[in-house]
């Protein structure tokens, strides 16, 4: 018996693996985080398999139901928002199964912050610009940040910021980055990216809040950076026409003279 923990993507329901699909396919249990993983992959699950919404369970209801899977000798699917590296419950989950002796594997999944970026045609890292992305929060109910991941520090690198949970409060963010990029970098919010009722406002940190409406749904991811919307960047080092690589040998005395392409 093992769980298989997927990560189900961004919302939209074809933005799952191949992997992730197969698997739920094989699973007799399902257990899904119904707050952000579609129902509509539950499609997918096989004819009579029992399909539990976790949103409303304890950590210790979850466990019973995998425990009890376990002992019926059934596989389980555990269906995670995004990909499970990040703010998925999936550690905790995990810890307790090493516990109880209990198999796993984890398939990732497309993360928000990629839709959120892809929604805009974004590359994030341009040559030049920005070559570092932080994927972070701001401090919720639930969850206390570590003293030094804050976001002034982040920002005072440059990097991009994909920040979550946090739309709820974007007047304190503003308020924090605004010193370290200034009014005028760009800023993206993408509400429920890959949704069909996913929206997106783009603007400067000094002007976005000017530019949103009344509040909507609170699933948004705030990209923050000097390479969203850049035209003036470096054209990468790796297709230029006289940059000798591995793959496309250039000059006399190539570096990798004897790599055949794969
Ligand atoms: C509990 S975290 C889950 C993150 C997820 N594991 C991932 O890989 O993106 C939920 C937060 O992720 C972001 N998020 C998740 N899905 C999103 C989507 N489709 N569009 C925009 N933001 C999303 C929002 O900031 C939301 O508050």
């Amino acid at each position: 018996m093992t769980v298989h923990f997927i990560g189900a993507g961004p919302g939209a329901a074809d933005l799952i693996t191949l992997r992730g699909r197969d698997l739920i396919a094989a699973s007799p249990v399902c257990l899904y985080a119904g707050s952000l993983v579609p129902e509509a992959l539950l499609a997918h699950c096989p004819p009579g398999a029992r399909i539990v919404n976790t949103a409303p369970l304890s950590l210790d209801e979850i466990i019973a139901e995998i425990v009890a899977a376990d002992a019926a000798g059934l596989d389980v699917a555990r269906l995670h928002s995004g990909d499970l590296s990040v703010w998925s419950a999936m550690g905790e989950q995990l810890r307790r199964l090493r516990a109880l002796g209990i198999g796993y594997d984890v398939t990732p999944g497309v993360p928000s912050f990629a839709a959120a970026a892809a929604r805009l045609g974004a590359e994030l890292t341009l040559p030049g610009v920005v070559q570092s992305v932080v994927l972070t929060r701001t401090p919720g109910r639930a969850s206390a940040m570590p003293e030094r991941e804050t976001l002034a520090a982040f920002a005072a690198t440059g990097a991009v910021l994909a920040i979550h949970l946090s739309i709820h409060v974007l007047g304190e963010v503003l308020a924090e980055l605004i010193p370290h990029y200034g009014a005028d970098c760009p800023v993206a919010v993408v509400w429920r990216a890959s949704w069909p009722d996913e929206r997106v406002v783009r603007a400067t940190l000094g002007t976005i809040e000017a530019s949103l409406g009344p509040e909507l749904e609170r699933t948004a991811l705030i990209l923050v950076g000097r390479s969203l919307g850049a035209e003036a960047f470096d054209e990468s080092r790796l297709y230029a026409g006289d940059y000798d690589r591995r793959y496309r040998p250039v000059g006399t005395a190539p570096r990798f003279p004897e790599t055949a392409p794969e």
